[in-house]
């Protein structure tokens, strides 16, 4: 009884504590200071368990080899601004914290069923978002199937393969059109950038 009730204790001035440290300000949120090795390593753990408890039911669909293609021009747009790709390193991915990795290293982690997950997902907490609400299952099976064919893949094949071996933003990875950054890619033309702002009596764009 002693005992449980000392456990007890120990128990309550922990949790106490936690919440005075989180009302103190102490802790440091700047992107700019990098995790300590203890937070580091307890934010990957947690990640890494609950992407692989909650991966392991999907099933990986068996014509995932002649979905690389496919899934080339979505990795282009989508994840190239934060992971990089073979030859060339994501312009926006070194200030975030957690750091972006080079998706070559995860291909090599993670299973496929687990990449698929974090697409769809995305990691709370983290700058990795979902991106259910822009891709359908099958376009995310296409990702996935790149991402695989990583790990072998030189800088002249990726470019071979997407068409250039340079990182852009056609479409805003969070879903939004930036007409600005759109423009500045000569293949693209977007209708609503040429036209124009016919509807808006206002004179604001
Ligand atoms: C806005 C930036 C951003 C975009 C866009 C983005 N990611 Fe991420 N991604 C991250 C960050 C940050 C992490 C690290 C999360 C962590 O460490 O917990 C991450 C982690 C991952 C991981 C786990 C890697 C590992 O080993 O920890 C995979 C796999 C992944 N992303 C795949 C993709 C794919 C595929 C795309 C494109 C469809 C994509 N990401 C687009 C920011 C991004």
């Amino acid at each position: 009884m002693k005992y449980l009730i000392g456990a007890l204790a120990i128990i309550g001035l922990g949790v106490v504590g936690a919440i005075l440290y989180s009302y103190s300000g102490i802790y440091d949120v700047a992107a700019t200071q990098p995790h300590t090795r203890v937070g580091a390593w307890f934010l990957d753990n947690t990640m890494h368990h609950s992407v692989r408890a909650r991966a392991d039911d999907i099933e990986v669909p068996e014509d995932l080899q002649q979905r690389v293609t496919r899934g080339a021009e979505h990795f282009r747009e989508t994840c190239v601004p934060c992971h990089g790709a073979p030859g060339t390193h994501g312009e926006a991915g070194g200030d975030m914290r957690p750091e972006p990795p080079p998706l070559r290293a995860a291909a090599e982690e993670w299973e496929p069923n687990e990449v698929f997950w974090i697409v769809k997902h995305g990691i709370k907490m983290t700058a990795m978002p979902s991106f259910a609400a822009l891709h359908s299952d099958d376009e995310i099976w296409d990702i996935v199937a790149f991402v695989e064919q990583l790990p072998d893949m030189s800088p002249e094949r990726y470019a071979q393969l997407t068409g250039s071996g340079t990182p852009d933003v056609r479409h805003s990875v969070f879903g939004r059109e930036d007409p600005e950054q759109v423009k500045s890619d000569p293949e693209v033309t977007l209708p609503n950038t040429e036209k124009p702002a016919e509807k808006d009596q206002s004179g604001r764009q």
